[in-house]
């Protein structure tokens, strides 16, 4: 089984999408929580964009132990040397630096050519490498590059040092074989590419960053980037959840492992949804506030007789108590029976009947039936307040 090294850019590409900057104890709270979860690297900000940046970067660098700290640069020396500064107090520091290589990129947000672009790639890695050892290079829109000229740049920043070799989908345009190609391509045609990690960066915009990064680690990826609940520019990017529970829900956990401990996601994310202001969708992938939950009366029935035959994972794998009955008016008896028993009601036989009528009529009114409205349904008001 290969080792996945998972890599945590809530902090810098997600933080980077919100409108507002994160304040250095916010960012170090979600720091110490992504510690808990496991990931190996926290990309804790681009230090040379401010000030307020920079002083994250090395609060965190200095403040974080047992996980790489890693912060972003342009291809430009006063960028690595900002970021060099700002990991000076790092146990396990990384520099991100790296350039745009597709042709509307080099042509237009650049203009340089793709010799030019291939010199300044190399030049930024070996200057990084003056400062510390691990230093990853992204190749920026690598999914719309020329595979060609691609495996040339990749080639040229590994024999400069390059430890990480990121190659992002940055638009959101790959699908998941044309990406779990590029991918194969690259490790198949760079020669020196068993020198470096080889790590996958996809953005969400049709949808498919999961599924795609998912084919990148099929096709050979050693690293995974994304964020907690998928925060990032425009439709966010890759949800590190959605990607570590696929992996867990498969024997074969598509060949690769990781530190994760699972059991942390339901708190991280509930974290970063509230010191990011982003709330998380009802019906997101599990994070959402319905993921486990069950509504209709035939799968409520299901899962109170075997869990299994509607959930593919056990809510306490990641830190959710247990499945969650909602109650309405598509419920059965017996899931009422449960929620009943639940808070301490043994109904049975005719009075469940009885009682489960009086449900219907309730529930014909309402959207969902809580545990007070039950309590009420009992007689037992008192216990409402
Ligand atoms: O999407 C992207 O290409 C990026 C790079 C800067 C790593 O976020
Ligand atoms: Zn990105």
């Amino acid at each position: 089984m290969r080792k996945l090294y998972v890599f945590d850019t809530t902090l810098r590409d997600g933080e980077q999408s919100l409108g507002i900057t994160l304040n250095v104890k916010e960012k170090l709270e979600i720091g110490h929580q992504l510690v808990k979860l496991g990931v190996d690297i926290i990309e804790a900000g681009f230090p040379a964009s401010s000030p307020g940046d920079m002083e994250s970067v090395r609060t965190m660098a200095k403040e974080l132990k047992g996980v790489t700290i890693c912060g972003l640069t342009r291809a430009v020396t006063q960028d690595i040397d900002i970021c060099a500064e700002a990991l000076r107090k790092a146990e396990y520091p990384r520099i991100h630096t790296g350039i745009g290589v597709s042709p509307i990129h080099m042509a237009k947000k650049l203009r340089l050519t793709p010799d030019q672009v291939v010199e300044q790639a190399v030049f930024a890695v070996k200057y990084a490498k003056k400062f510390m050892s691990d230093v990853e290079f992204y190749a920026e829109d690598a999914f719309r590059s020329d595979p060609e000229f691609l495996t040339r740049v990749i080639k040229e920043v590994i024999s400069a040092g390059a430890t990480v070799v990121n190659l992002p989908d940055t638009v959101g345009y790959a699908n998941p074989w044309e990406y779990g190609e590029l991918i194969g391509y690259v490790i198949k045609n760079v020669e020196n590419i068993d020198q470096a990690i080889v790590s996958v960066h996809c953005h969400n915009d049709l949808g498919m960053a999961t599924a795609n990064s998912l084919a990148g680690i099929k096709a050979g990826a050693g690293q995974v980037e994304g964020t907690i609940n998928g925060i990032g520019e425009r439709a966010g990017n890759t949800s590190l959840e959605e990607v570590i529970m696929s992996i867990y829900t498969r024997r074969d956990g598509y060949g690769v492992g990781s530190n994760i401990n699972t059991r942390e996601i339901s708190a991280t994310s509930r974290l970063v949804s509230r010191i990011t202001g982003v709330t998380v969708p009802d019906h997101k992938a599990i994070v959402g506030a319905n993921a486990f939950m069950h509504a209709s009366g035939i799968h409520q029935d299901g899962v109170l007789k075997d869990r299994e035959t509607y959930e593919i994972i056990q809510p306490e794998t990641i830190g959710v108590p247990q499945n969650l009955i909602s109650l309405s008016a598509r419920s059965g008896r017996h899931a009422l029976q449960h929620c009943l028993e639940e808070l301490g009601y043994k109904v049975e036989g005719a009075q469940l009947d009885e009682v489960y009528q009086r449900f219907l009529k309730l529930a014909d009114l309402k959207k969902e039936v809580f545990d007070q409205d039950l309590y009420v349904l009992m007689g037992d008001s008192e216990t409402t307040g």
